[in-house]
């Protein structure tokens, strides 16, 4: 295997998950932003920085997720996607060929993010960091509630961050992580935690936005307006 400070980049990207949440009953990667899929602009996002691009899409929807790749400039490749999130990216790795040193994993649902932050990821990697990933800091103040709702306490926001994607980690590291199906984590980095391997920060963006409901939609529309004005 390659080192990370030479090796090829590869991008997986998990679009499996369903459009439950948005309303709307085709895979939420397939919805279209200003005519345009999410997983559509999240490959030609990550092909910035990436030579290789792994898909994980719905298992019924192969085709349709290969033809909406059709004009993304990297070596792409579609697998079948799993129940949850952990087992799509486990389906990804399985493909990665072996000259890949460095893994990105990015949200489909994260479709407007700006490539100055898949770079800083990469560059840090390159430099020697195991795990990256983009974050941002809190504006709300945060408070920790009981069962019924009641506040406990303050959080001190300053030590929380609100973390996003690409998550960026060397193969060797995410390889290991991956090796250990009883390990979970609600994000890449988590499994990392778990393992003791340090994970590093680099500022994110608010375009890096995750689309979750009909409103965040409509947010990334407006961010688009702005983008072309
Ligand atoms: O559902 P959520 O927005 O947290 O999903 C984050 C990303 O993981 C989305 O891009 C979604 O398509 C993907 N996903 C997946 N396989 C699943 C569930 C979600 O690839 N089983």
């Amino acid at each position: 295997m390659n080192s990370a400070a030479t090796g090829r980049v590869a991008a997986i990207i998990p679009a499996a998950g369903s459009g439950i949440r948005l309303g709307a009953d085709i895979p939420k990667a397939f919805i279209e932003l200003a005519g345009i899929s999410l997983l559509t602009r999240s490959a030609l996002a990550m092909s910035v920085v990436a030579d290789v691009i792994v898909v994980a899409a719905p298992t019924n929807e192969l085709k349709q997720a290969s033809d909406l790749l059709a004009d993304v400039d990297a070596e792409v490749h579609v697998v079948a996607g799993g129940e949850q999130r952990q087992d799509s990216i486990a389906n990804a790795l399985k493909v990665l060929p072996e000259d890949v040193s460095i893994v990105l994993v990015h949200d489909a649902a994260r479709p407007l993010i700006p490539v100055e932050v898949s770079q800083r990821v990469v560059s840090q990697l390159r430099a020697g960091a195991q795990a990256v990933i983009p974050v941002l800091e809190i504006a709300d103040t945060i408070k920790k509630v009981d069962s019924a709702n009641k506040v406990i306490s303050t959080v001190d926001r300053n030590e929380l961050r609100r973390v996003q994607t690409p998550q960026g980690f060397t193969r060797a590291a995410i390889d290991q992580a991956y090796a250990n199906p009883e390990i979970v984590a609600t994000d890449d980095a988590g499994l990392m935690e778990v393992l003791g391997i340090e994970v590093v920060t680099v500022i994110g963006d608010e375009r890096a936005m995750k689309i979750t409901t009909a409103h965040d939609l409509q947010i990334a529309t407006a961010l688009i307006g702005v983008t072309n004005d």
